[in-house]
This record gives structure tokens, C-alpha cells and sequence, in this order.
């Protein structure tokens, strides 16, 4: 049986990571196998609504802003100007690490230019999720309200806080304006400046030590080849662009954003892998077309463990959508895929892949942006035997069962892209490479 998927991988300085669904694909598992290998980690979008699960040892580590290469003793790793910084979480988070035996000190560098998330950016979101009439399902940590502030050049940034004139003008100016939205749309009583302001400055003597000019740092990085390996959050379809708008996150997930979002130039990019599970979950609002009946979401999602690493809120799950990697493969530019949790379909006597979808009297083989196609779209589904075996303990590819080997190619084959990686357990050591052998 041929194997379509090997490539030889080649050891490249910059490689980016994205998610290829709709989140939480296994990003986490990932970025900790390839750190073992990198000297740089950055976060280029999102913030604390992010959840990546790490597994060593029998400890599970979640990382909601720092990126998951800490765990490494080498990394140096970076938070990007992509990324909104909630302080408050940041400083907590790095306490947690530290409580858990890993250092952070040095080792973390804050983009002086990434925006913070303020106390009313976390209050009009949850206001808005709870009294607006279109929810949206959001983590509630103030994401939105505070990329929009950014681009409505409202926000307040790391650097403007470690200036304290700076930031006490900023405060007192942008609070008036959110004050009355507060009282006239949502009859809250007004935040306090002076509140705000003593916790923030706070925040900015314990910040000083982190900040740094990141695309500098990373420029010189690049320039003495050091590895840079570039982390993801949320995933394709919550790009505020290319993903199920408005059911998306506020941020570019995709590939692009890894760019703006740290000051890298593209021409530094060597290879980006894109990660999918071998079924599909969304959390949150928005259409999901493969999403299963609930008697298959239970078991699956028991299987899969599938409850959110924020919020804990249980994902939606269905059958992989190969409309939705394809077009993931080619906003990306995908060059490599990571197929993750192979393991939880091991019980399933029958599999299937939708390749496209039928709406409105029309097939649909490429991916539509018309909300109501992915809303009442029916899924065309190919239908493939499942192996029905254990695989959490196997290690290389050619032991893997002749029905999950054809199912893998298959997935390959329908998005376009080689499989590099295919994960059957949560640890680190359930993990299968799948590299070419020289020559
Ligand atoms: P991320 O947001 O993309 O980093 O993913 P999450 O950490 O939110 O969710 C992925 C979940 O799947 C975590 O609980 C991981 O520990 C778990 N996981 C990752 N890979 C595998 C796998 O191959 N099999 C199983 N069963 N679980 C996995
Ligand atoms: P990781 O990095 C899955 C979803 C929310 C909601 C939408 C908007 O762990 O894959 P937001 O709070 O960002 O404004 O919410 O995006 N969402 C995620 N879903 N994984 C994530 O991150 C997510 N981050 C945000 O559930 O539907
Ligand atoms: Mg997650």
C-alpha cells in the first residue's frame, strides 16, 4: 500500500502553526513536540481565550496566553503585538507556571506595541453575550471589545502603560467614552479611573521586566538562524476574515496573521503545518455542518474528552469536513498536516469524510461564504470502514491498522496536503512522525 503522504522534512529556521477547524485541534501537543527543537516560541493573535493542552509525565499543563514552548527549558518565547494582553492573567498565568516548577523569567518577552485588555472590555463582552440579541458564544475575556478598540485606535498598548502620563491620559479619555456606554446601552454603573488606574500601574512595574521591542529581537534571531516557531491560536474558520463570520474570533488566525502579528516578513516563512483532528468540534455559536446527532456527539465527545480548555464548556463535534481543511490548506498555504486524536474513532464500525456540500439544488465542492450554505447545507458524505482497534500504543505508521492508514491517506489526499504527524494520545510519546528517509 502506497504511502501518499511522506515528505522529507527539511530543518527549517521559521515554521508557522495554525489550527485548520475550528480550534482546539490539538495545537497545544504540537507546539510542545516542536519546541524540543526551536529557540524562539511566538504568539502572534488572541489572547486568554485561548486553550492549549499539554500532557508529559502524567501532568497536564494549559496555556492560555503564554505560549506553550515555555515548558521547554530553552525557549525564549514571545508574545507578539498581534496578541491582546490581559495583565491581570498574564502575571497570574506565570505564577501558576512557576508554582508548577517551570521558570519563566527571562525567558518571556512582551511586544511593547500588543494592546491590553481592560477591565471594560471584559464587561461590555459579557454584557453583550448576555443582553445582545446575536450571541455569539465568546469566551467572555474581552477579546473583542478590545481588537476593536485597537482598530478603532482606541486601545492602550504595553508601551503607553509603562509611560504612567501616558497612560493616566489615555485612561481618563477612552473611560469617559466607555462610562456612557456602560449607563446609556447597558444601565451598568460607571467604572472607576482611579481604580483602574492604580491596579494598571501596578501591573506596568511588574510588566517592565517582560517588554521588549519583538520584532527587533526576533529580526536579530532570524539573522543568526535561530529557530523561530511561530504559535497559533484558535484556528482557520475564527479568522475574522477568512472564517464563519461573525461566528469567528476578532484576530487573523490564519497564516497572514503570524506575520502582522509579530513584524516577521514573509520571506522569512520556511514551512507552515497546519493542525486538523481526524473528526471536526466547534465551540461556541456558528454554523458547523458535519456536527453529529446527539447520540453520536455524546460518545465522541466523551471519547475526545471534548469540553472546552477555557471555559469547559462541552464541544460540538462531527465528522471531518474536507471542504473546510481544503480551503484551510490553501489560505494557509499549508505544507504539512498534523492529524490528531486518530485514537478516539478507534471504536467507530463505520467513518465518514464529507468531501462536499448540497444546498439550494447546487453541490458545493469548494468552501462557501454564504452563511446560509453552512447553516442548511446537507453534508455529501463518503463512508469508510473503521479499523476498530486500539492505536494509542503504536508508534510507527506501517503498524497502524490497513483501515486507519487508508483512512489517513484518504484525508491527505482530499485536502492536498502531506501528513507529517499523526497523534494518537494526549502525551507527548503518542505521536507518530512520518518523516521520508533520505534519498
Ligand atoms: P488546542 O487549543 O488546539 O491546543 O487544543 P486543546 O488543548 O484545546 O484541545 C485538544 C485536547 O485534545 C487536549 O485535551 C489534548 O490533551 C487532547 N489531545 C491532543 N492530541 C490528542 C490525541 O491524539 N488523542 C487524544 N485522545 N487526545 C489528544
Ligand atoms: P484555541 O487556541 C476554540 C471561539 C469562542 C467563540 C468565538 C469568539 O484553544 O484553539 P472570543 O472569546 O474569541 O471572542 O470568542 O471563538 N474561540 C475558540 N474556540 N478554541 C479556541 O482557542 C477559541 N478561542 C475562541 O468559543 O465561538
Ligand atoms: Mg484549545
Amino acid at each position: 500500500m502506497p504511502v501518499p503522504h511522506l515528505v522529507r522534512i527539511k530543518i527549517m529556521s521559521n515554521t508557522i502553526l495554525v489550527g485548520a477547524q475550528w480550534g482546539d485541534e490539538g495545537k497545544g501537543k504540537v507546539i510542545d513536540l516542536l519546541s524540543a527543537e526551536s529557540d524562539y516560541i511566538v504568539r502572534y493573535q488572541g489572547g486568554n481565550n485561548a486553550g492549549h493542552t499539554v500532557r508529559f509525565d502524567k501532568k497536564r499543563f494549559v496555556l492560555h496566553l503564554i505560549p506553550s514552548g515555555i515548558l521547554h527549558k530553552r525557549t525564549i518565547c514571545v508574545i507578539g503585538n498581534g496578541v491582546v494582553v490581559d495583565p491581570k492573567v498574564l502575571f497570574e498565568e506565570i505564577a501558576l507556571l512557576e508554582k508548577q516548577g517551570i521558570r519563566v523569567g527571562k525567558r518571556l518577552k512582551v511586544s511593547e506595541t500588543a494592546h491590553l485588555i481592560m477591565p471594560y472590555h471584559h464587561l461590555i463582552d459579557a454584557l453583550h453575550e448576555t443582553h445582545g440579541k446575536r450571541k455569539i458564544g465568546t469566551t467572555k475575556r474581552g477579546i473583542g471589545p478590545c481588537y476593536a478598540d485597537k482598530m478603532a485606535r482606541q486601545g492602550i498598548r504595553v508601551v503607553d502603560l509603562l509611560n504612567s502620563k501616558v497612560f493616566a491620559e489615555r485612561l481618563r479619555e477612552i473611560l469617559r467614552e466607555k462610562n456612557e456606554i456602560l449607563k446609556k446601552i447597558y444601565h451598568h454603573p460607571p467604572l472607576s479611573f482611579s481604580k483602574i488606574l492604580k491596579e494598571y500601574l501596578g501591573y506596568a512595574r511588574k510588566l517592565k521586566r517582560y517588554a521588549a521591542n519583538a520584532t527587533l529581537l526576533l529580526h536579530e534571531a532570524q539573522a543568526k538562524r535561530k529557530r523561530v516557531l511561530f504559535e497559533g491560536a484558535q484556528g482557520t474558520f475564527l479568522d475574522v476574515d477568512h472564517g464563519t463570520y461573525p461566528y469567528v474570533t476578532s484576530s487573523s488566525a490564519t497564516s497572514g496573521g503570524a506575520l502582522t502579528g509579530s513584524g516577521t516578513p514573509p520571506s522569512r516563512i520556511d514551512r507552515i503545518i497546519g493542525v486538523v483532528k481526524a473528526y471536526t468540534t466547534r465551540v461556541g455559536g456558528g454554523p458547523f455542518p458535519t456536527q453529529f446527532d446527539s447520540k453520536l456527539m455524546k460518545v465522541i465527545q466523551q471519547r475526545g474528552e471534548e469540553y472546552g480548555a477555557t471555559t469547559g464548556r462541552p464541544r460540538r463535534c462531527g465528522w471531518f469536513d474536507a471542504v473546510v481543511a481544503r480551503q484551510a490548506a490553501i489560505v494557509n498555504g499549508l505544507d504539512e498536516l498534523a492529524v490528531m486524536k486518530l485514537d478516539v474513532l478507534d471504536a467507530m464500525p463505520k467513518i465518514k469524510i464529507c468531501t462536499a456540500y448540497r444546498y439550494g439544488g447546487k453541490l458545493f465542492r469548494d468552501f462557501s461564504y454564504d452563511i446560509d450554505v453552512l447553516r442548511y447545507a446537507k453534508p455529501v458524505y463518503e463512508e469508510h470502514p473503521g479499523w476498530r482497534f486500539d492505536v494509542s500504543g503504536i508508534r510507527s505508521y506501517g503498524k497502524l491498522p490497513l483501515n486507519a492508514r487508508r483512512y489517513l491517506a484518504r484525508l491527505s489526499e482530499l485536502v492536498g496536503v502531506p501528513i507529517t504527524i499523526v497523534s494518537v494520545g494526549s502525551e507527548r510519546k503518542q505521536t507518530i512522525f512520518l518523516r521520508k528517509r533520505d534519498g
